[in-house]
C-alpha cells in the first residue's frame, strides 16, 4: 500500500469528529478506523494499482496532462491547485501507477470543492462531498461537441470530417445530472430529464456509494423496493418502453431492450444509407468498426484501430454517440433511467426517418 500523501493521514483523521474521545482510547479507535478505511479503499477500483486505469500509460512512462486529472492521484491534487498551481488544469505529465489515493480526495482544496463544470460548459453547484466524484465521473464529451462536429452537414451524407465521439467511461455523474448537463445528444424539439432526484438519502454519489470501498449497500434499496431480491429487478412504473411485450423485468431490462433495438437500427442504417456495414466491439476503442465480412459480428481482424468506422453521417454519429452513453454507464438504470430511455428512444426515432425501423409499441418516457 502506498500513502504518498502530502497531507499526513493523521491530519485527515484529526479533521473528523469521531476522534472526540479520551486520549488513549482515542488513539486506538483512530487507528482502528484508519485501518478499516484503508482496507475498504484497497478493495476498491480506486486503490487497484494493476487496473488499466492506472497502467495504461506505463509504456510511455508518464500520464499525459489531458488524461492525468482522473487517472493519477497526484495529478488530481495538481488539477485542484492544492499544490499551489492554478485550479482546473494539470500542469505536468503525471506519475504512472498512481491510484486515486487518500490524498486525492483529502486536501483542503478537495474538501472545499463544491461546484463542477461539465464538458458542455454547464456548472453544477452545491455538490459538497460529491464534487470530487463528479469531476472524474463526468465524461469527456457532450451534446455540444456532437452538435458542433455535425453542424451544417447534411444529415444523411457520409463525411470524411466525422469521427466517433466517445463520452468515455464511468460516466455516472454525467448520466445522473442528465439533461441538466447535456450529457447525451439532445434532438431538437425534445425535452430531457434533468437530474434524477430519486429520494432523500439515495440522491447523491456518497449517499449510495461508500466513498472508500465505492460499493453500494443494497439492503437499504430493497427495504424500499419490496418484492425483488436483485436491484436490477427494480421498477416503479408500468410501461413497456422497449416494446417487447414484457414488463416483468426491472427498468434495467427496458434499457437493455432499447439498447438492442438501437444497435440493430444503427446496423440497418449503416448498411442502407451510409452503404458501409458497421459493428460494435464493446471493449475496443473506438468501438465502431467496419463490418468487412458483413456478418454483423466484430471479428478478430475487424475490431482493430485501422479498421475503425469511417463512414459516419451526422445522423449515424448522433445515434452511435447516444448508444455509447447508455453502454458506458452500467449503473445508468439507477443513476437516471428516464434520461437514458429518452436518448435511446429519440435516436431510434431519428434513424426511422431515413430507414424502415419498427417503432410500434415503443413508448417515450
Ligand atoms: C481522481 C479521479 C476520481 C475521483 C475523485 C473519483 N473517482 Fe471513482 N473512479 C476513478 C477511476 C479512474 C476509476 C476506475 C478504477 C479502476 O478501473 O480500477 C473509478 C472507479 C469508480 C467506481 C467503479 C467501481 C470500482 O470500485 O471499480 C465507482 C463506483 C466509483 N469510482 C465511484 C466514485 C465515487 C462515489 C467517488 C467520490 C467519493 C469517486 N468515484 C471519485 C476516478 C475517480
Ligand atoms: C474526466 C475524467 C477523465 C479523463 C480526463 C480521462 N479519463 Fe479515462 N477514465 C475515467 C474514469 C472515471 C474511468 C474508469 C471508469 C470505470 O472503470 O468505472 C476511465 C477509464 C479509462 C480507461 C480504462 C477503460 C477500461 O476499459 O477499463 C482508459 C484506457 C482510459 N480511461 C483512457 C483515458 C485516456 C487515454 C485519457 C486522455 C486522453 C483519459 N482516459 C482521460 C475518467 C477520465
Ligand atoms: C474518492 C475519494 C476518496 C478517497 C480516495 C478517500 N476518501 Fe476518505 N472520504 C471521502 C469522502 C467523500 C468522505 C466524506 C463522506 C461524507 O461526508 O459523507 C470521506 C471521509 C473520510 C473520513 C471520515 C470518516 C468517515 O468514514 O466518513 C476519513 C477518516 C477518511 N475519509 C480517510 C481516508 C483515508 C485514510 C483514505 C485512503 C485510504 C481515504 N479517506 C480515501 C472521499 C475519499
Ligand atoms: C441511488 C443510488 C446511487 C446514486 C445516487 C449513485 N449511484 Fe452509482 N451506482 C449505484 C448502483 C446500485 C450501481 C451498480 C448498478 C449495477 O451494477 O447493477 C452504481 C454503479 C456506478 C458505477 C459503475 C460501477 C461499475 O460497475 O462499473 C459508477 C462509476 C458509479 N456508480 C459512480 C457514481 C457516482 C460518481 C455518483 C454520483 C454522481 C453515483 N454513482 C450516484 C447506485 C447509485
Ligand atoms: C426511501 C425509499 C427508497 C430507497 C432507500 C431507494 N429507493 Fe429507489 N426509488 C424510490 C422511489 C420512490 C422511486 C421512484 C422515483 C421517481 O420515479 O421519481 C425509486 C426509483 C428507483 C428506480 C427507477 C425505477 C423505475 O421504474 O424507473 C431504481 C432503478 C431504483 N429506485 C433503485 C434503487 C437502488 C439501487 C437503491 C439503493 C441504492 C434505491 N433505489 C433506494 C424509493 C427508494
Amino acid at each position: 500500500m502506498r500513502l504518498t500523501s502530502p497531507l499526513p493521514v493523521a491530519a485527515v483523521l484529526a479533521a473528523h469528529a469521531f476522534l472526540a474521545a479520551p486520549a488513549a482510547a482515542q488513539a486506538e479507535s483512530a487507528a482502528d478506523e484508519l485501518a478499516r478505511i484503508v482496507e475498504l479503499w484497497l478493495g476498491s477500483g480506486h486503490g487497484d494499482h494493476g487496473s488499466l486505469s492506472f497502467t495504461y500509460w506505463n509504456d510511455e512512462g508518464a500520464v499525459p496532462p489531458a488524461c492525468a486529472a482522473c487517472h493519477s492521484g497526484p495529478a488530481f491534487v495538481d488539477w485542484l491547485g492544492a499544490d499551489g498551481s492554478s485550479f482546473g488544469i494539470v500542469d505536468h505529465p503525471a506519475p504512472i501507477n498512481s491510484t486515486v489515493d487518500c490524498a486525492a480526495c483529502h486536501t483542503s482544496a478537495a474538501h472545499a470543492l463544491s461546484a463542477v463544470t461539465f464538458p458542455s460548459g454547464v456548472t453544477v453547484e452545491g455538490l459538497g462531498p460529491n464534487a470530487v466524484c463528479t469531476v472524474c465521473h463526468q465524461g469527456r464529451q457532450s451534446n455540444d461537441s456532437v452538435a458542433a462536429a455535425t453542424e451544417g452537414l447534411p444529415d444523411d451524407a457520409v463525411s470524411e470530417d466525422l469521427a466517433f465521439l466517445n463520452i468515455h467511461y464511468g460516466i455516472a455523474a454525467a448520466v445522473m445530472h442528465g439533461g441538466e448537463v447535456r450529457a447525451g445528444f439532445h434532438y431538437p424539439g425534445k425535452t430531457y430529464q434533468g437530474r434524477f432526484a430519486h429520494v432523500p438519502g439515495a440522491d447523491t454519489c456518497v449517499a449510495c456509494h461508500d466513498p472508500h470501498s465505492s460499493a453500494v449497500a443494497t439492503d437499504g434499496c430493497l427495504a424500499c423496493h419490496r418484492g425483488v431480491e436483485d436491484i436490477r429487478a427494480i421498477r416503479t412504473r408500468h410501461g413497456d418502453f422497449d416494446g417487447d411485450g414484457d414488463q416483468s423485468g426491472g427498468i434495467h431490462a427496458e434499457i437493455l431492450g432499447l439498447q438492442a433495438r438501437l444497435y440493430s437500427a444503427i446496423q440497418t442504417y449503416a448498411r442502407e444509407v451510409a452503404d458501409a456495414p458497421v459493428v460494435y466491439a464493446p471493449g475496443t476503442f473506438p468501438y465502431f468498426f467496419h463490418d468487412t465480412d458483413g456478418d454483423g459480428l466484430p471479428g478478430e481482424g475487424e475490431a482493430i484501430f485501422p479498421n475503425r468506422y469511417q463512414s459516419w453521417t451526422p445522423r449515424l454519429l448522433r445515434a452511435a454517440y447516444n448508444y455509447q452513453v447508455a453502454r458506458k454507464d452500467p449503473g445508468g438504470y439507477v443513476h437516471n433511467p428516464t434520461y437514458l430511455m429518452q436518448l435511446l428512444h429519440d435516436s431510434l426515432d431519428d434513424l426511422s426517418g431515413s430507414v424502415d425501423i419498427d417503432m410500434s409499441g415503443l413508448i417515450r418516457p
